[in-house]
This record gives structure tokens, C-alpha cells and sequence, in this order.
């Protein structure tokens, strides 16, 4: 099998996988982070691209499919495909990317400094800011059935709102490459704009 086939195979095993998860990690959400992960290394050069468009496309395959868990089953058939597929050489190093890129990971271990486990955290997190991320967080939002926002309790209630506070907004500061610094910048700009716009909107004949 060539490269070309390799990353086709590999896109119709992370489809297979997707299939069953909310919008906000759907295929497009990985198309996207494949992009984003492929122009910062451009720039950056620092990561072989073929691992690292593998490792792309499947960094959310495990955190899909078996999220409960099982996870550590999703790891064993993640390591099945990459063998069926010749790609042995590369496992051990495209599981540790997967395992490690979670924003929610508690446990990191294994090679953290890792340049391809450092971009494709880059572009995961730019999809989570930004137009994109506000979709997204709305959309999970709505998938888990939380409000939009919640003024008197805003701290206790899980709102869409207060997720900015709690993840997106500190998102520009985790980004570990120059590239994704300089995209990221212009993202959380405009999150801070929709934050304005929106309690302009809330405040509705309060303030002006
Ligand atoms: P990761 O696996 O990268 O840590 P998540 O699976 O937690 O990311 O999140 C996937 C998407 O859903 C992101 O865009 C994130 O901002 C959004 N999201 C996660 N939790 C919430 C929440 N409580 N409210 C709104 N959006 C959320
Ligand atoms: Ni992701």
C-alpha cells in the first residue's frame, strides 16, 4: 500500500468510527484539525507530515467511539489498524499522540514534547475558539441540553456561556507553537468581540 492509500484507509476507519458522536467531533471537526495541524507544520517544520496527518485523523477516534470505559480497547483496535496497515514503525508513537492531546487529559505521560503531539494540540485547540469554536460549544451545548446562560448563578450553572470562561478563553495561552499563537490570536479576539456583543444584547435598555 502507498502513503496515498495508507491516509484513504485511514480516513474511512475514522469515519466508521465518528459515526455515532455529537456533531462537535464529527468528520469535519477532524477534516479541519488535519488542516490546521498540516499548515502549522509548514510553517514550522518540525514534524514528519505523514505521521502527523495520521495521527490527525485519528486523535479523536479513541475518545469517540469507546468514550466510557473502554478505552483502552479503542487504543488495541487504533494498534490493530495502524499494524493491518503497515504502519507498525509508527504505533506506538501515533497512540502516545492520542492518548496525550486531550485538553481534559489529567494524565499525561509518555513523550510530551513530542512535535507532533505539540501541533495537532495546536490545531485541536483552534478548533475549539474562534466562529468554529462557538458553533461548537453551542452545539454541545445543546447536545447536552445546558443553557446558553445563566446571569444570577453563572458560576454554579453549567452554561454554554461559562465554558468560555472555563476552557476557551485560557485556550491562546496553551498553544505551544509561534504558528498557532498568531492564529490563535485573531480567534480569541473574536470570541471576546461575541462576549461583548452578546451581553450588549442581554443588557438590552440597561446600560445604553
Ligand atoms: P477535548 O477532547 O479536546 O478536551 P472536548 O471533547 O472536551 O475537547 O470538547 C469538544 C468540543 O465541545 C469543544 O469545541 C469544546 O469547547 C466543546 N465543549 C466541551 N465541553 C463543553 C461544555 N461544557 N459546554 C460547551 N461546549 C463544550
Ligand atoms: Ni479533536
Amino acid at each position: 500500500m502507498n502513503r496515498y492509500e495508507v491516509i484513504k484507509m485511514t480516513e474511512e476507519f475514522v469515519k466508521l468510527n465518528l459515526k455515532s458522536h455529537d456533531s462537535g467531533h464529527d468528520w469535519w471537526h477532524i477534516e479541519r484539525v488535519r488542516k490546521l495541524a498540516l499548515f502549522i507544520n509548514e510553517q514550522e517544520a518540525i514534524a514528519d507530515p505523514f505521521t502527523l496527518e495520521i495521527a490527525a485523523l485519528l486523535h479523536d477516534s479513541v475518545d469517540s467511539k469507546f468514550a466510557g470505559d473502554d478505552f483502552e480497547q479503542g487504543y488495541v483496535i487504533i494498534g490493530e489498524f495502524l499494524d493491518e496497515t503497515g504502519l507498525t514503525e509508527i504505533k506506538e508513537q501515533v497512540i502516545g499522540v492520542i492518548r496525550n492531546v486531550s485538553f481534559s487529559n489529567k494524565n499525561p505521560s509518555g513523550n510530551l514534547t513530542d512535535p507532533v503531539l505539540l501541533i495537532i494540540q495546536d490545531a485541536d485547540r483552534l478548533d475549539a475558539i474562534g466562529a468554529i469554536g462557538i458553533a461548537r460549544a453551542f452545539n454541545y451545548g445543546g447536545f447536552r441540553n445546558n443553557i446558553i446562560y445563566n446571569p444570577d448563578i453563572e458560576l454554579r450553572t453549567p452554561s454554554t456561556i461559562s465554558h468560555f470562561y472555563e476552557k476557551l478563553l485560557v485556550l491562546k495561552y496553551r498553544m505551544n507553537t509561534l504558528t498557532a499563537k498568531r492564529l490563535a490570536a485573531e480567534r480569541h479576539d473574536f470570541l471576546e468581540t461575541f462576549l461583548k456583543q452578546f451581553y450588549r444584547e442581554w443588557e438590552f435598555g440597561v446600560t445604553d
